[in-house]
């Protein structure tokens, strides 16, 4: 594919995809502009800062990595609305973004999306059916995450596979009717035993979240880029939506190590 430049080495290269072990601005900084589909970033959450949460009935901390802890307030801003920019370069004028996030990130995210011209298109709320219970009692069980799906240029028309949405079936959402409109609550449960079978992230998004995001907003031939690959889920997505060509950017070698894996035919 046509889209990056030979600069840099790949950690791994297919006919449908491509991993770096790179920062994504380095990476960003290699991909023409005006080339990419559609980006599925999954930013750090800036969550991990000491905090206790409940998991299988036992008290464990919530901390996810160093890449996941809090600068503060302005220098996390700072970082969302680089890679945000570089996104913005990157995308074509009819290409989509989707950043998902909690309170900790996504509200920074939206305004950033605003300031940069982005075009916002929906806030879907993917609710988790079965969200860990909440500790201290003392306010509500977190049991959603925020996606945003925005357009770069507001005038230009982008992919919205509506018929599929519509009339697809999913049988993992039990809030989904059979033919009736997709709408902004989705309720798909996390990552299945299967998919972690080669390893864990501790924030792996589970494959229909992210096969309902490409398949409603994009077409087979599409260019996807994932800014924060992780363990590569958008990837496995991708490879199942079929036809679609995938490049991911992770700092982690271990994380690329587990997509390579998770991609293996
Ligand atoms: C929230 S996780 C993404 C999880 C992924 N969606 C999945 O399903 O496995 C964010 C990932 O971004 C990586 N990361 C953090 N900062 C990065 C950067 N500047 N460039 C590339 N990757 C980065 C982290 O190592 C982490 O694996």
């Amino acid at each position: 594919m046509n889209v990056i430049d030979n600069a840099l080495k790949p950690y791994y290269s297919s006919e449908s995809a491509i991993i770096y072990n790179e920062d994504c601005l380095e990476l960003l900084s290699h991909i023409k502009e005006n080339s990419i589909d559609m980006i599925f970033a999954d930013p750090p959450y800036m969550l991990s800062n000491n905090g206790l949460t409940c998991q299988n009935g036992r008290m464990v901390n919530v901390n996810k990595g160093k890449w996941d802890a809090s600068k503060g307030f302005e220098e996390d801003a700072k970082f969302h609305d680089t890679w945000i920019t570089a996104c913005r370069r990157a995308l074509k004028p009819e290409g989509t973004i989707w950043i998902s996030g909690t309170y900790h990130s996504i509200y920074h995210c939206g305004y950033l999306l605003q300031k940069n011209d982005f075009h916002i298109l929906n806030d879907i709320a993917w609710f988790k059916p079965n969200a860990s219970p909440n500790l201290s009692c003392r306010f509500f069980t977190a049991s959603h995450e925020t996606l945003l799906w925005a357009r770069k240029d507001k005038k230009a028309r982008h992919t919205f596979n509506y018929d599929e949405m519509k009339n697809g079936l999913f049988p993992e959402d039990k809030m989904k009717k059979e033919n009736t409109q997709m709408r902004s609550v989705w309720s798909i449960p996390p990552p299945k035993n299967t998919e972690k079978q080669f390893g864990k992230h501790p924030t792996q998004k589970p494959v229909d979240l992210l096969l309902r995001i490409i398949n409603a907003s994009t077409n087979s031939g599409a260019v996807i880029f994932d800014p924060f690959n992780g363990s590569g889920t958008t990837g496995v997505a991708a490879a199942l939506a079929g036809g679609r060509y995938y490049i991911g950017a992770e700092t982690d070698a271990a994380f690329c190590e587990l997509t390579v894996k998770r991609l293996q035919p």
